[in-house]
């Protein structure tokens, strides 16, 4: 007799199995918390049988099924509590008695399925609506898998935009946000890093606030209900160099001989570099003519520079960059004036007066190319016919006769 009510209603089941595919309940539980599986047929007898469900022998048979194979069952007829009259297929399951509920502890990623719960009921009663099987889909949402590998797609001297892989298996979803881990330097860092949110769970997101030329290492994670992922693979990049944004010091400038400067300096301090220091450029501009001198100094360690062609006892304005292939520091400039040199050319005599008989009255406009102050003249004066040594006389400068 139970044989035939099995029979009937496996045919049942067919006829009903397109319905209680799409019907069914559904039950969603983090991994770690318990779920209850609800047996449906029997919640239905329970409601039209009355206090007749509560009788010892109506219920005989009730069987869960996880995607089609047994895992639970209740059997009447054993002693009562016997292992096989309340079987369980996992230490983690346990009968909800009354109800044939299933509870299923602790649970795992792995525990999602479809579960059918089949009642069969003592063949005395009329009870269709039993046979139908209640269907649960437990689904145990896990943290997500990490995403993939970013990619940088863009960067500045300041940001970077990154977008990553993620293919997300529906015990994960929905993903309720992405993150970006942020290292310094080429390698992620779990002790020192930094969390940038994307919007929402879009896969793109761009890190701001960065520093120019330097190495940032980044890894996405993902988020949904059960926790965040792992770090996914990282990539390391470099944000775009940009002009050093603070000047050069200049320590000192010397008169060499000849008119030449002698520029000592220190580059600006590393943190305002924002690029590989390659040179400095130093320049001469000569105050009131706009001429201008240029000299390229290569390297990063030389500090000190011999400016050379400059003219003598002339006021330059000498500045100073640094170089660091994107562009040019701000100026460090300082006004000096170059050393003097011996006057270019004499003074040009104007009148010889013969005074007396012992007297010359001698004057002369100051050279036209001075090179400094005229500190005093020198007149020479030789007796004609004799090999002697000139007679020399010397006269304050601030004279133009004597
Ligand atoms: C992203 O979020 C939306 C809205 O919350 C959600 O509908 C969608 O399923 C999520 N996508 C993924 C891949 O989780
Ligand atoms: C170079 O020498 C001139 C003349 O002696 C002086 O005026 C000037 O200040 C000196 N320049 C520097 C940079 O010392
Ligand atoms: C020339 O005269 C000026 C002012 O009259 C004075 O300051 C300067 O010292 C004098 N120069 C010399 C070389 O005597």
């Amino acid at each position: 007799m139970p044989n035939a009510v099995w029979r009937c209603g496996l045919l049942l089941l067919l006829l009903f199995a397109a319905a209680s595919a799409r019907g069914g309940s559904e039950v969603r539980v983090v991994a770690g918390k318990d779920a209850t599986l609800a047996c449906e047929p029997a919640i239905t007898a329970r409601k039209r049988m009355g206090p007749d469900y509560d009788g010892p022998d109506l219920v005989r048979r009730v069987e869960w099924r996880q995607n089609g194979a047994i895992v639970a069952s209740y059997q009447q007829g054993f002693a009562v509590d016997a292992p096989r009259q309340w079987w369980v297929s996992s230490a983690r399951m346990q009968w909800v008695r009354g109800l044939y509920s299933l509870v299923i502890s602790t649970t795992e990623v792995t525990d999602t399925a479809s579960y059918e719960c089949r009642i069969e009921i003592d063949s005395a009663f009329d009870a269709p609506y039993a046979e139908k099987p209640g269907v649960v889909r437990l689904i145990v949402v896990g943290k997500p898998d990490p995403p993939g590998r970013a990619i940088v797609s863009s960067f500045t001297a300041r940001s970077v935009t990154l977008s990553w892989p993620h293919s997300a298996t529906p015990p994960h979803i929905p993903i309720q946000r992405y993150m970006v881990m942020v290292s310094y330097g080429n390698r992620p860092d779990l002790n020192s890093h930094k969390l940038v949110y994307a919007n929402g769970n879009e896969t793109t997101l761009v890190v701001s606030s960065l520093r120019p030329y330097t190495e940032y290492t980044f890894q996405a994670i993902a988020e949904n209900e059960a926790g965040r992922s792992s770090p996914g693979q990282s990539v390391t990049a470099r944000t775009k160099g940009e002009a050093p944004v603070a000047a050069p010091v200049i320590k000192q400038i010397r008169n060499g001989t000849d008119g030449t400067l002698i520029v000592e300096w220190e580059p600006p301090p590393p943190m305002t570099l924002h690029g590989p220091l390659v040179g400095h450029r130093l320049m001469a501009h000569q105050l009131r003519t706009g001429a201008m001198k240029e000299w390229y100094v290569q390297g990063s360690t030389t500090r000190v520079h011999i400016l050379r062609g400059l003219n003598v006892y002339t006021k330059y304005m000498i500045s100073v960059e640094a170089d660091n292939n994107f562009g040019y520091s701000p100026m460090a400039s300082m006004i000096v004036t170059t050393d003097e040199g011996v006057p270019s050319n004499g003074p040009d005599v104007t009148s010889l007066q013969v005074k007396s008989s012992e007297s010359i009255y001698l004057s002369w406009v100051p050279p036209k190319e001075p090179n400094g102050v005229i500190v005093s003249y020198f007149v020479y004066y030789l007796t004609p016919g004799r090999e002697a040594q000139p007679v020399i006389s010397e006269v304050n400068a601030n004279t133009s006769s004597g």
